[in-house]
């Protein structure tokens, strides 16, 4: 067996899922920095009265993630330049995103209210966004990659989201 090879493969995959990382960490301070800031769902009710996605799924919140994401995709692509990664630097952050915000709306079916945890889904439902993505895109990482990538970002997310909520930029330490 030889390690190199699988520590090679997870550095790439990790720079591939840097700018999704990024594209979920933006929206948080996004939220601190502009105050009104317009709701995805405009307010609305999904059939079970509960609201669609909740206002913690914001435009603002999007358009700063996507951006920012696109910007740190454009690193992975030239520090992977074997890959032309250029048009997933976009489609990568705007799985994240997606996969985060179809993330709330099974939290408001399930009754949870904005900031409520739900644990693996509040960690993963980025992941499982991106995953989406790179298979549509055919780049796929190796399993191993993958699954050690989930472990990395299940944790770094725990970590980030405490750090996030002990500078006062989060209410809720998840
Ligand atoms: N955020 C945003 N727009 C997005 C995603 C996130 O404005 N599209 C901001 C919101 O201020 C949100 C914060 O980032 O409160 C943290 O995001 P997240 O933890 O995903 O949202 P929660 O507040 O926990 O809401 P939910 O229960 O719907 O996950
Ligand atoms: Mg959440």
């Amino acid at each position: 067996m030889n390690l190199s090879i699988y520590a090679k493969n997870f550095l790439e995959t990790f720079i591939l899922f840097l700018p999704a990382m990024v594209a979920n960490g933006t929206p948080v301070v996004v939220g601190r920095l502009i105050k009104n800031s317009h709701p995805i769902d405009f307010g609305f009710r999904f059939f079970d009265e509960n609201p669609l996605l909740g206002p913690g799924k914001t435009w603002e919140g999007f358009f700063g993630g996507l951006v920012v994401g696109a910007i740190f995709g454009l690193l992975a692509h030239f520090l992977l330049p074997q890959y032309s990664l250029i048009l997933t630097s976009f489609y990568v952050p705007l799985g994240a995103l997606l996969g985060d915000i179809f993330g709330s709306f099974l939290k408001r079916r399930l009754g949870l209210r904005r900031g409520e945890p739900l644990p693996l889904l509040d960690q993963l439902d980025f992941y499982l966004g991106v995953l989406i993505v790179l298979i549509l895109c055919n780049k796929v990482p190796d399993i191993v990659s993958l699954i050690l990538m989930a472990i990395t970002i299940y944790f770094l997310h725990r970590a980030t989201n405490f750090a996030a909520y002990k500078l006062g930029l989060k209410s809720v330490p998840w």
